[in-house]
């Protein structure tokens, strides 16, 4: 089996007034909207643990949590990227995250000022150290003003 496996997520919401705006398990401070979605809306987790289920080609989380499941509709999306873990683990053994490169696309709010905030939470999810949590804030140039895109590639060691 080989040392190392790539793994790539996406996620994308609608963003609503009213809604809270949650990125890497971060409630993000005055925004103007946040995710339609069942679950909290984490659309970066998702991607997230996307993208850790693609690196052993075990499937993507709407397989596994399937959203018309009432037992998944109030998962936290840490939940979900826990499981998604422990679905690696069970397949391939203990597996090491090197770095994690995410790409959010979102016009309001700026993010810039949180990326401290998201990286630590995502590192302390992941079990990894802060410097190995990349984050790319992108807007869309007001071609998409309410709509949140998140990509994230990741880079796993077995050990
Ligand atoms: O997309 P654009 O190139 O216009 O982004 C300009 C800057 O705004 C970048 O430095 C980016 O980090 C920041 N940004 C942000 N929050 C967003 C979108 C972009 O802090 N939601
Ligand atoms: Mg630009």
């Amino acid at each position: 089996m080989d040392a190392f496996r790539i793994g790539y997520g996406e996620d994308a919401h609608a963003l609503e007034p009213g809604r809270p705006l949650i990125l890497g398990g971060i409630a993000i401070p005055d925004s103007p909207h946040g995710a339609v979605a069942h679950s909290d809306g984490d659309a970066l987790l998702h991607a997230l643990a996307d993208a850790l289920l693609s690196a052993f080609a075990l499937g993507d989380i709407g397989h596994h949590f399937p959203p018309t499941d009432p037992r998944y509709q109030a998962m936290a999306s840490g939940e979900i990227l826990a499981h998604a873990r422990q679905l690696v683990y069970q397949r391939v053994g203990d597996v090491a995250v090197v770095n994690v490169a995410a790409a959010i696309t979102l016009d309001r709010p700026k993010l810039g000022p949180h990326r401290e905030t998201i990286a630590t939470s995502m590192a302390g999810l992941l079990h990894v150290p802060l410097e190995r949590i990349g984050l790319t804030f992108k807007t869309s140039e007001g071609l998409a003003p309410h709509h949140v895109q998140v990509r994230v590639s990741l880079l796993l060691q077995r050990q």
